[in-house]
């Protein structure tokens, strides 16, 4: 019998199956023949992810997706997750903690209301929940497994917070297993990496206030099924510790190996997105492109050519070399449209820079595309680049900053 035909008749716990990794992880489980007990925040996007995979199925293949709305950092929500399951199925037999959220910044930026979220859910809400679950799953011999992130092997700028709630799940599941080896049930963590991520994901910012994440580099970056297919399998297999990630395996072999030359790399590719990428290319012997430097000057961007058609934002992204244009930017900005033209100041190092901006005019976070690839929102560049057979390259839009300045950018009207 193959790993994925052992999913059938099983009840599979899946903590945020809402949206990304979740909700892959519910739809393989669901297609092959299983039970889900699928949780999120939020009601009506899981009812959508559950409409989503089970359209077209009959009264039965439905009723084995129950979705239970409620929050992993609340004890009382859990326990409810759990007795609905129960009350449902009447077992659960793997429990996949996989709920997360996310904030990328320096730790002394973040308020106390974002540090109390980032471990609420990340790491609370993974002992909340098993705690709920464990009678059920000593009574099925079944299974838990802790989603990870090869972040948690050195601490990453401006992933601290993030990076030590994904750390804490190595020592909390390590003494889960080594409690729970005689009850028969197995106790496993994977460390995922790069993963492709969906348009609505969010990150919180130091506010707590959610923020669209901008598209990823597709360089080593997974599917979210095949991040999903390993979790499933190692669940089945019972193994442990994975680490699917070629990358993962090159930070694992710095940061416990070499942590000296893991300080260094980390120092050195501060700001740019591409990090792991640089740790390999480091590893290789190749030389470094991005560099930060010390002296910062004021960068005032204006943007004109907005259009005018009822509330809408502005968009705004600092790259570097690495970054631009898909990447994470360095800064960036989403402000609120109210005059024809816009302007957006910040302090920056001496550096060269490319800037990307769009107006998103139905204000849903990303910058619309047509059928073929084609902006149907406004658009623009530094240098006020026109894109014409192709999308931006570096030196298109790149320009040297070494002085406070100010740079025009006059958006694009998209083709009709
Ligand atoms: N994407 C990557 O590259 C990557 C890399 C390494 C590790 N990981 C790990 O993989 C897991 C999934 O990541 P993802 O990218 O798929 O995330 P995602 O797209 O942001 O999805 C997160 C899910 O968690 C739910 N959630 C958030 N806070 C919750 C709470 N308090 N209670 C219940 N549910 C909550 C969200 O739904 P609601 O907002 O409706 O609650 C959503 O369904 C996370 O543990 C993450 O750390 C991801």
């Amino acid at each position: 019998m193959s790993w994925q035909e052992q999913y059938r008749g099983r009840v599979v716990l899946i903590s945020g199956a809402s949206l990304g990794i979740g909700k892959e992880l519910a739809r393989q489980v669901w297609v092959n023949g299983g039970m889900v007990i699928a949780t999120g925040r939020n009601a009506q996007r899981l009812d959508e992810a559950a409409q989503l995979i089970c359209r077209g199925s009959d009264e039965d293949a439905r009723r084995r997706f129950l979705v239970v709305a409620g929050d992993v950092s609340k004890s009382e929500d859990c326990r409810a997750a759990v007795d609905s399951g129960l009350h449902a199925f009447g077992r659960i037999d793997y429990l996949i903690h996989n709920a997360a959220v996310f904030h990328f910044d320096r730790i002394d930026s973040a308020s106390e209301q974002v540090i109390d979220q980032m471990i609420d859910v990340n790491v609370k809400g993974c002992i909340h929940l098993t705690r709920a679950a464990l009678p059920a799953l000593r009574d099925s011999h079944g299974g838990i497994l802790f989603v990870s992130s090869i972040s948690a092997f050195y601490g990453m700028p401006e992933y601290g917070l993030y990076a030590l709630s994904k750390a804490a799940l190595t020592p909390l599941s390590e003494s889960l297993r080594l409690e729970n080896h005689a009850h028969g049930v197995f106790v496993g963590l994977t460390y995922l990496g790069y993963t492709a991520n969906e348009p609505d994901k969010r990150a919180i910012n130091a506010q707590g206030v959610p923020q669209p994440i901008p598209e990823r580099p597709r360089t080593f970056t997974r599917t979210r099924e095949a991040a999903a297919r390993g979790i499933l399998r190692q669940l089945i297999r019972r193994q442990s510790v994975a680490l699917p990630s070629f990358l993962g395996h090159i930070n694992w072999v710095f940061s416990y190996l070499m942590p000296r030359f893991a300080f260094l790399i980390h120092k050195r590719s501060y700001r740019s997105i591409l990090w792991p990428l640089t740790v390999s290319l480091l590893g290789l012997g190749l030389p470094l492109s991005v560099q930060a430097q010390d002296r910062a000057v004021e960068l005032t961007v204006r943007v004109g050519g907005l259009k005018s058609t009822g509330p809408s934002h502005l968009v705004i992204g600092l790259f570097d070399r690495a970054s631009f244009p898909d990447g994470r930017p360095l800064q960036h900005a989403t402000i609120h449209v109210d005059e024809p033209r816009m302007h957006w100041r910040i302090s920056v190092p001496v550096a060269t820079y490319a800037i990307a901006v769009y107006q998103d005019l139905n204000r849903n976070g990303r910058l619309d595309k047509s059928t073929f690839g084609f902006p149907t929102e406004p658009y623009g560049f530094s240098r006020n680049y026109r894109p014409l057979y192709r999308g931006p390259m570096w030196k298109d839009a790149a320009l040297q900053v070494d002085r406070d300045a100010a740079i025009d950018i006059h958006l694009i009207a998209p083709e009709r």
